[in-house]
C-alpha cells in the first residue's frame, strides 16, 4: 500500500550515485534508520502486513536484514533466524550457492533453524533482481519451512524482481520505478 506515510519515509532514503560502482544509484537506508519517527514507522508498516498471520519465524537476509529482521520479529512475538555469509554459523548448515552478474554468491543457514512445517516469512532491506531472496527460499524448502510471505523495506520496481516470486505473497514498503 501507498500512503503520504511512504512519502514521508521515501524523504528519509538517501540516493547516493556511482556507489559501489560507476553507474549504480545505491539507495541508503541509514538516514532513514537514525531517524526515531522514520525507523519505528518502518517496522510498523511491515508488521502490520503479518499481524495476524500466525508467523512463527522471521528470517533475516546477511547484512541488512539483520537490521529489519529482529525487530519485526519483536513485534510479530515470532523468534528470528539468521541467514548468513559462508562459514559463519557455527553448527551444522544448509548451503545454497547462487549466480550474480560476475561470479557466485553463497549463504547458510542452521539445518536445525527451521520445524518443518514452521510459517516464516523472509525480510531483507531491498529487492532488486530477486536472487538473493531466491536463494533464500531455496534453503527454506531444503528446511521443510512454510513461507508465509517476503518483506522488504525496498523494491526497485523496473527490475522486476517479483516476476521471480508469482506464488508468493511479496511485500514492499518503499517502491522505486
Ligand atoms: C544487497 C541487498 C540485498 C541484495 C538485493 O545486498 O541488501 O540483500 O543486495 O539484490 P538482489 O535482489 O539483486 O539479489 P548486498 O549484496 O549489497 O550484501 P550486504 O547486504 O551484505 O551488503
Amino acid at each position: 500500500s501507498r500512503s503520504p506515510n511512504c512519502d514521508h519515509l521515501k524523504a528519509l532514503v538517501r540516493t547516493v550515485p556511482d556507489f559501489p560502482k560507476p553507474g549504480i544509484l545505491f539507495y541508503d537506508i541509514t538516514t532513514l534508520l537514525k531517524d526515531k519517527y522514520g525507523f519505528a514507522s518502518l517496522i510498523d508498516a511491515l508488521a502490520e502486513h503479518y499481524i495476524g498471520r500466525d508467523i512463527d519465524l522471521v528470517l533475516g537476509i546477511e547484512a541488512r536484514g539483520f537490521i529489519f529482521g529482529p525487530a519485526l520479529a519483536y513485534r510479530l512475538n515470532a523468534g528470528f533466524v539468521p541467514v548468513r555469509k559462508p562459514r559463519k554459523l557455527p553448527a551444522p548448515v544448509a548451503r545454497v550457492t547462487y549466480d550474480l552478474e560476475y561470479g557466485t554468491d553463497t549463504l547458510e543457514i542452521h539445518q536445525d533453524a527451521i520445524e518443518p512445517g514452521q510459517r516464516v516469512i523472509i525480510v531483507d532491506d531491498l529487492l532488486a533482481t530477486g536472487g538473493t531472496m531466491e536463494a533464500t527460499i531455496k534453503l527454506v524448502r531444503q528446511l521443510g519451512g512454510e513461507i508465509a510471505g517476503l518483506g522488504f523495506a525496498l523494491e526497485l520496481d523496473f527490475l522486476k524482481g517479483r516476476s521471480r516470486f508469482p506464488d508468493f505473497d511479496v511485500f514492499s514498503l518503499l517502491h522505486y520505478d
